[in-house]
């Protein structure tokens, strides 16, 4: 478990691309005083199909650049990492770190049909983490697992609508919904902005879930005893890859909002595996 932030409170999100946006959007709304500094790592985008080692290596030294550019506290926005490869980043920074998991356990606890699906990244749904919240899931619940290979590329394209993306959707929700899932949780960071094509295919009867309000959460948590910096502390963003194709898809996925990532930076990593 993460402890308490030292203080000034500095929030570092981490994610393999621009996933980890919807979860930046949703902490900024909650905490708008709060420092964010955020780090993409898209020259090794997608980890979903990676292996659980190569992440652990790239997520550790994310993590590392996040904490050398002062953040306390560190969130890792990505449920390959949080299912993959959380404890190996816990192990290699020396602040707390709260990570995201598939919201199986909200979706089980809502669901009346008894049937719920997940949509997550092939590495997700490979991995201990996974089956851990798997063995956890009530008897009478039956989860349909959906490796989605291919669907985070679209969004990280900033392409959320388009026929490949919905045939992507359709292909993975087709059987469960068919056997009465009511419930679908967007197991990645990325799919979060896929929520209006999800429920579209899914039908008005089907509930989205995903982890990005617990996580917000825990953070408020960790930050409510904190003393807030007495300096403003700016907003600044970085990626592994080019910066100027990251901060068009951020637009395009946040509108407005992206002006307050602050300078976008291309940052290279050295992942020590
Ligand atoms: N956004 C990430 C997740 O939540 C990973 C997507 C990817 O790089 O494959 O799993």
């Amino acid at each position: 478990m993460p402890g308490v932030a030292p203080d000034p409170p500095v929030i570092g999100l981490f994610d393999s691309g621009v996933g980890g946006l919807s979860l930046w959007r949703e902490l900024r709304r909650a905490l708008p005083a709060m420092p964010l500094i955020y780090a993409a790592d898209t020259a090794a985008f997608p980890y979903g199909a990676r292996s659980a080692a190569e992440v652990a290596a790239r997520a550790r030294a994310l993590a590392q650049l996040l904490v050398a550019q002062g953040a306390t506290l560190l969130v890792a926005a990505c449920n390959s990492i949080g299912t993959a490869a959380l404890a190996e980043v816990r192990a290699a920074t020396g602040v707390p770190v709260v990570g995201t998991v598939p919201a199986i356990r909200s979706a089980a606890a809502a669901t009346a049909s008894g049937q719920i699906a997940a949509l997550v990244t092939p590495l997700t749904a490979g991995g201990l983490g996974y089956a851990a919240l798997l063995a956890a899931v009530p008897p009478h619940v039956q989860v349909w697992t959906r490796p989605c290979a291919g669907l985070a590329e679209q969004v990280e394209a900033g392409v959320l609508a388009s026929p490949r993306t919905r045939a992507l959707v359709v292909r993975a929700l087709a059987e469960p919904v068919a056997a009465g899932v009511d419930a679908v949780v967007l197991g990645c960071t990325h799919y979060v902005f896929l929520a209006p094509l999800v429920q579209a295919v899914a039908g008005p009867n089907v509930r989205l879930f995903d982890g990005n309000a617990g996580v917000v959460r825990q953070v408020e948590r960790l930050v409510s005893t904190s003393t807030p910096s007495t300096v403003q502390l700016a907003n600044r963003c970085f990626t592994t890859g080019p910066a100027a194709p990251f901060a068009a898809v951020a637009r395009r996925l946040l509108g407005r909002e992206a002006a307050a990532l602050g300078p976008i930076v291309q940052h290279p990593i050295e992942a020590d595996r």
